[in-house]
């Protein structure tokens, strides 16, 4: 069992909460995956969800968009608050509605069978909206604040498939920016790429955060410390401890975390 001490700086954060998450319990049928999770996380801010392989960084990052909802015997316990008034976990909230203002990066890049275009204007063709002058400009405004717009304005309808494996992260940044979210979740986005798409990737953020709020799961230490403004360090399914990601960092709170920021538990 992880002590849970409530860290002193993550009740002191002087920016906004976007989300706070409450007393959270996370069961995979009879597995009980998140314990009692307890985490602020800033607006316009990013986060850093850290710890080891299985310790439920995944599980906690899907809570926010409910994606655990795909999948019969999965069951969460307790609150996610946004915006301090909506519980998105509350049974009465539509999952399509929270997927709208959460959207999703996964670790691999996954483009769907279409064109560029089409891969972008996906999130709005769902909801019916299919006017083309309408479609050209959010298509356009996404490409572009994923920095992908120059490299392929003149080749929107070539296959998605055709592009490096940066550029399809960034075509898949580009499909989350569609819906014009206020959370972009983040699953290690960078794993798959090399240094250079990565730190394109990591640059994007960082003009991203000026918008939206960015959770992102990373088992890079260097990584988090690069991009993150707070970091919350999980083990076993507990959030052990969450703060400044430099504080964290520095001067961790837990043996638990000392060990892991410093290489010797992973
Ligand atoms: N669909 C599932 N059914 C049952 N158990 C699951 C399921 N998905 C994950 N788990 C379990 O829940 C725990 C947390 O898994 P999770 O994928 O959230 O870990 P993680 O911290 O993201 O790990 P990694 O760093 O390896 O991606 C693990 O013990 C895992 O085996
Ligand atoms: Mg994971």
């Amino acid at each position: 069992m992880v002590e849970n001490t409530v860290d002193p700086l993550s009740n002191s954060i002087n920016v906004k909460p976007k989300a706070e998450v409450n007393n959270l319990n996370f069961y995979y049928g009879s597995f009980h995956a998140l314990k009692n999770i307890n985490l602020l996380v800033p607006e316009k801010q990013v986060t850093a969800l850290i710890g080891p392989s299985g310790c439920g960084k995944t599980t906690l990052l899907r809570c926010f968009n409910r994606m655990h909802d795909l999948y019969p015997g999965n069951r969460y316990e307790g609150e996610i608050i946004l915006d301090t008034e909506l519980n998105i976990l509350g049974r009465q909230v539509d999952p399509i509605e929270v997927r709208m203002r959460i959207s999703m990066v996964f670790q691999k890049p996954n483009p769907f069978p279409k064109s560029i275009y089409e891969n972008v204007a996906y999130g709005l063709r769902v909801r019916g909206e299919n006017k083309r002058s309408v479609l050209d400009e959010r298509v356009e405004q996404a490409l572009r604040g994923s920095a992908l717009w120059e490299e392929v304005k003149d080749r929107l309808n070539d296959k998605a498939f055709n592009l490096s494996g940066g550029q399809q992260q960034r075509l898949c940044i580009a499909r989350a920016l569609i819906s014009d979210p206020e959370i972009i979740l983040f699953d290690e986005p960078t794993s798959a790429l090399d240094p250079i798409a990565t730190a394109s990737i990591e640059e994007l953020m960082r003009e991203l955060k000026q918008q939206v709020t960015i959770l992102i799961v990373t088992h890079s230490m260097q990584q988090a410390s690069r991009i993150s403004d707070y970091t919350a360090f999980m083990y076993l399914g507990e959030l052990v401890e969450s703060g400044k990601t430099e504080r964290v960092f520095s001067a961790p709170l837990h043996k638990q975390t000392e060990d892991y920021v410093n290489g010797l538990i992973g």
